[in-house]
């Protein structure tokens, strides 16, 4: 397991082609893998796991991707995967991260979808606002981060 770079980007697209059956940017991953934390994971020579995001504010990080083989599930990677990336966050002065579970992606069904949800919830990460088809999960990652630190009250 290492941090992606740019370079990783033709490997994460063909792996999402392959697996989530939809089309990948692979310009725009690399615009992500160059602006923020991210990591991949072989297996031998074979890429077998990813995540990505790119910065949402100075000290939020919109995480826009992450897949485990399906070859490598339920083998604790993907808990792996997210401890050592929330840990490279923080280092990089990240204090949360965001992202979204949709069913109304294209390639998704509704078991793969709660299966994702299923494993945020066990990350830790929160559900924070929920439409009819896609959820924001939240993770806090340091001081300063928790919701009831830090808030201002507006001036009255
Ligand atoms: C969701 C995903 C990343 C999980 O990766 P993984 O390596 O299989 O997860 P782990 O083995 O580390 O599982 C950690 C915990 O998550 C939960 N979990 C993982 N897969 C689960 C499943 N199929 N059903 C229910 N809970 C599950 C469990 O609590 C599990 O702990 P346990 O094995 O001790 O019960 C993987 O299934 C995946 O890549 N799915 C397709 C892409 C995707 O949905 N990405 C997320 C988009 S929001």
């Amino acid at each position: 397991m290492r941090p992606g770079v740019p370079g990783d980007a033709a490997r994460i697209a063909e792996l999402i082609v392959r697996e989530n059956h939809r089309p990948a940017d692979r310009d725009a991953i690399a615009t992500s893998l160059a602006t923020a934390p991210s990591i991949v994971a072989f297996d031998g020579e074979e890429m077998v796991a990813f995540f990505y995001g790119r910065p949402f504010a100075p000290d939020i990080v919109e995480m826009q991707n992450m897949l485990i083989a399906a070859s490598h599930r339920r083998r604790g990677l993907g808990l792996a995967v997210v401890a050592r990336i929330e840990e490279d966050l923080r280092q990089a002065g990240y204090r949360a991260a965001i992202g979204a579970n949709s069913i109304l992606h294209r390639g998704t069904t509704p078991e793969r979808c709660m299966t994702a949800r299923a494993f945020w919830v066990r990350m830790g990460w929160r559900i924070m606002l929920a439409t009819g088809g896609s959820v924001v999960l939240v993770r806090w990652l340091g001081p300063g981060a928790h919701p009831e630190d830090g808030i201002t009250a507006p001036p009255s």
